[in-house]
């Protein structure tokens, strides 16, 4: 039996498994210089603006994502925020959010002055859990925001059926779900909204960039009014009618991206190609177990990060992280769980920091909080992240199949040497949970 690497045995895994991200060629280097030279570096420059590249790559992404209309904006975050604000969420309103995502989930909720109210994720998807959202439901509720987390599409049947049922907007937090499809149809716009993020680790990237999708024309000029500091498409330049930022996204930006999202089908498919072929032979491994995936439902499963189960039991002992560990250790980048701890977990919700008069999470009249994130407790996605969740990022399955049989090896090792491993652990070498993320950052 090899040697661990964690144990000073030989790496397993000694060539970049995938390929380094991002991935770009002469497309991007020739449309970057295009805008240089046209001296138009804003969508503002066109006298039409849908002539400008931002205005082209909306109509381009919309139609990729099976929607009508696409608002490009600055980021991800400021995709959700400009959603938000355009479905009429407003200070004191209350958005359900799943306690496994990234943190701009909740936090663009608080930044248009809403309370976000974390619930749980099932156990199954790691997606919310369309019960949990239920039980949330209050007279203050006024959008969900459900996550398509890993780029595995939620629910959005079980989803919308209830924000029909209670008159509620859906936005979709498509930020790792670039060409998903549920039973078909891409996410982005099953929901009111889907807001997508274009940051460097994403799967189409232009460094940073977002998206806001949706089929319903007057919920399209509204984004398109707080994407654009308050104006209204044909009036007058100078003429403003709401309170609203400045979130375009630059002609720089908008060169890079239709490059990238020619390569989208290609790459979303090598990944499917790799991870059906990962996923088959996990399910033989003891120990290890793919999130399961009804593929009538998930008809395309484009990824940002691919979660897996650690199934402790059948580890006798060695915990998931020490399990990663001594992966890392073989040469594989692979992190817990995408994005880590519950989002309630972080300093922001513990410590209550919602600035000098904490509005309008504090009531002004009789100074209580409305809601207590200290009291917020989750408990799958607690055991999901505490003892469950590992995760490979995408760019690993940009390459051929060997990759994968090299990666196969490298899990096939590390159990084997379980037992080794479980004294390591016990000798007290290993610490508290090491939230690396997928990126390794
Ligand atoms: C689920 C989710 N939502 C929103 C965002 C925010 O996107 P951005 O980083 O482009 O602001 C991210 C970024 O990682 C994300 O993972």
């Amino acid at each position: 039996m090899a040697k661990l690497a964690l144990l000073g045995g030989e790496p397993l895994v000694k060539e970049r498994l995938g390929k380094p991200w991002p991935i770009w060629g002469e497309e991007e280097e020739k449309a970057l210089r295009e805008v240089l030279h046209s001296g138009l570096w804003w969508r503002g420059g066109y006298a039409d603006w849908k002539e400008s590249k931002v205005g082209q790559f909306e109509d381009a992404f919309a139609a990729y994502q099976h929607a009508r209309w696409g608002i490009a904006v600055t980021n991800g975050t400021q995709a959700l925020e400009c959603a938000l604000k355009a479905a009429g969420v407003e200070p004191g309103d209350e958005v359900i959010v799943p306690a496994l995502t990234f943190v701009a989930t909740a936090t663009s909720v608080a930044l248009v002055g809403a309370i976000p109210r974390i619930v749980d994720v099932d156990p199954q998807t790691y997606n919310i859990s369309p019960a949990a959202i239920e039980a949330a439901i209050n007279e203050h509720t006024r959008a969900l925001i459900p996550v398509h987390n890993g780029g595995y599409p939620c629910d959005l049947e079980a989803i919308n059926a209830l924000a029909q049922k209670h008159g509620l907007m859906v936005i979709e937090d498509c930020a790792h779900a670039h060409g998903s499809e549920w039973k078909g149809r891409r996410v982005g716009a099953i929901g009111h909204f889907g807001a997508f993020s274009f940051q460097q680790g994403k799967t189409m990237t232009c460094g940073e960039g977002g998206i806001v999708l949706t089929n319903d024309d007057e919920l399209a000029e509204k984004a398109y009014s707080f994407m654009h500091i308050g104006r209204l498409s044909g009036r007058p330049f100078y003429e403003f009618h709401r309170v609203a930022s400045n979130l375009r996204m630059t002609e720089w930006q908008a060169a890079v991206l239709p490059c990238q999202l020619q390569r989208l089908d290609e790459q979303v498919e090598t990944r499917e190609r790799n991870i059906t072929y990962l996923a088959e032979h996990l399910w033989q491994m003891e120990g290890l177990q793919p999130l399961p995936r009804d593929r009538e439902v998930v008809t395309r499963w484009s990824f940002y990060y691919w979660n897996f189960k650690f199934l402790a039991e059948a580890w006798e002992g060695v915990s998931r992280d020490t399990f990663l560990e001594a992966l890392r250790a073989e040469g594989v980048p692979c992190g817990v769980g995408g994005h880590g701890r519950p989002i309630y977990r972080n300093p922001l919700f513990q410590q209550m920091n919602f600035g000098r008069t904490g509005f309008p999470l504090k009531c002004p009249c009789c100074n209580r909080w409305r809601i207590d994130y200290r009291e917020v407790y989750c408990p799958e996605a607690e055991r999901i992240y505490r003892t469950e969740a590992c995760s490979f990022p995408h760019a690993m399955f940009l390459g051929p199949q060997s990759d994968m049989d090299r990666l196969l090896a490298a899990l096939q090792k590390v159990w084997e040497n379980r037992d080794e491993l479980r004294r390591y652990q016990d000798e007290g070498e290993t610490g508290a949970i090491t939230e690396i993320t997928v990126e390794g950052r």
